[in-house]
């Protein structure tokens, strides 16, 4: 009997922070991946020798490139990531966000009805909610984002409405909270830059590539006066992308979800258990607030939970920063991370490929 063949599966943006995450463990998982990635914030040289997948340097905005692409590759679903997702730099150039986060979404949409693909994942935020009213926060609170990085989000989420009235198209979007922790391996994590996240940026600190961490804003009506965020691993992710298209490809409804932890933790714990996890000292410097955060981003998950059967493998904060610190370390050691392109040789040690793996999903 013929063995039934693999879906296969694009991935836009998959040389991305949580795209990279998700195309590694779809191939743990047996997809066929094709990646997409304009490589302007996506890293080759991280990806390409951990991945079996056919990479192609592209945008999304190229519509002979996807037609291209779904003319030639036999694409069962599509799992959309490539997307701006800076939100200071969405207020300063809000027609760059727009054009490539929603002009782009639609380009996408266009080509696959044209090759009647009809199933995406697509990488939505938080920032759609804007200041919660409520917390922690739902599915059904009212979105009204306060930039327009979360606003070109929100108006493709609302796309994806419309075209699945039209079309008939399926959509499983995905809302996360503080994407954060990298690959237990240490082999793939968060390279941003610029670098403007918490973890990152106290970690740099710790490795000395920075003088100290600035604390925006010590008189938040928290209990240390820091934000509060609900952080979630993105291995967590991923594998909620992977239930996700299963979802999908099992012929199921449309649907949106949060992904978070469903607990918070402020600016002053992140810096101390970074502190416990590296054994560094971390000098902070407390600054005014910055412009736009809420005090408390808390996300309520059980949506996933019950429809996904998504578990978080690593809701500890000291594991989300003992894998960021594992990774940042690896990253900032050049001689170390080019020992990578060991990855494709197939004399590669058995504890390197293992230390690969992710535990296969329940
Ligand atoms: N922070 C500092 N110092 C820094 C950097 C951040 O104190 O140098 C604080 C921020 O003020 C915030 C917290 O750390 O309170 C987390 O900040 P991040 O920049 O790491 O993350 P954000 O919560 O601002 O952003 C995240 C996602 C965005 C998403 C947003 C929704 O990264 O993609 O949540 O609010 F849009």
């Amino acid at each position: 009997m013929a063995t039934p063949s693999k879906p296969t599966i694009l991935v836009t943006g998959g040389a991305g922070y949580i795209g990279s995450h998700t195309a590694l463990l779809l191939e743990q998982e047996g997809y066929d991946v094709i990646l997409l990635d304009n490589m302007v914030y996506g890293h080759w040289d991280i990806i390409a020798p951990l991945l079996q997948a056919k990479i192609i340097k592209g945008d999304i905005g190229d519509r002979a490139l996807l037609d291209f692409i779904f003319a030639t590759q036999s694409i069962d679903a599509v799992i959309h990531f490539a997307a701006y997702a800076y939100v200071g730099e969405s207020v300063a150039q809000p027609t760059k966000y727009y054009r490539n986060n929603v002009g782009g979404a639609i380009n996408l949409l266009e080509a696959m009805l044209a090759a009647s693909v009809k199933k995406i994942v697509f990488s939505s935020t938080c920032a759609t909610y804007g200041v919660p009213d409520t917390t922690p926060i739902t599915e059904e609170h009212p979105q009204n984002p306060i930039n327009p990085y979360g606003a070109s989000k929100l108006m493709v989420e609302r796309i994806l409405a419309d075209t699945g009235a039209a079309f008939g198209l399926k959509s499983v979007i995905f809302r996360y909270f503080n994407a954060a922790g990298a690959h237990p391996s240490g082999l793939l994590g968060e390279d941003h830059h610029p670098e403007t996240h918490l973890i990152p940026l106290v970690l740099q600190t710790a490795l000395g590539s920075r003088e100290a961490i600035s604390i925006f804003g010590t008189d938040y009506p928290t209990q240390d006066g820091t934000c509060i965020r609900d952080y979630i691993h993105v291995v967590d992710l991923a594998e909620a992308h992977i239930l996700g298209l299963k979802h999908l490809l099992q012929g199921k409804d449309s649907a949106v979800f949060n992904l978070s932890n469903g607990n918070g933790s402020s600016v002053q714990e992140v810096i101390e258990v970074s502190r416990q996890v590296t054994g560094l000292p971390i000098r902070v410097i407390e600054c005014d607030r910055r412009p736009g955060d809420p005090p408390v981003l808390i996300g309520h998950s059980n949506k996933a939970r019950v429809i996904l059967g998504w578990r978080p493998r690593y809701p500890d904060l000291s594991d989300i920063i003992s894998h960021a610190w594992a990774w940042h370390q690896r990253r900032h050691r050049p001689s170390d991370f080019s020992q990578m392109n060991l990855m494709r040789n197939p004399n590669l040690g058995e504890d390197e490929r293992e230390s690969l793996t992710c535990h296969p999903l329940t």
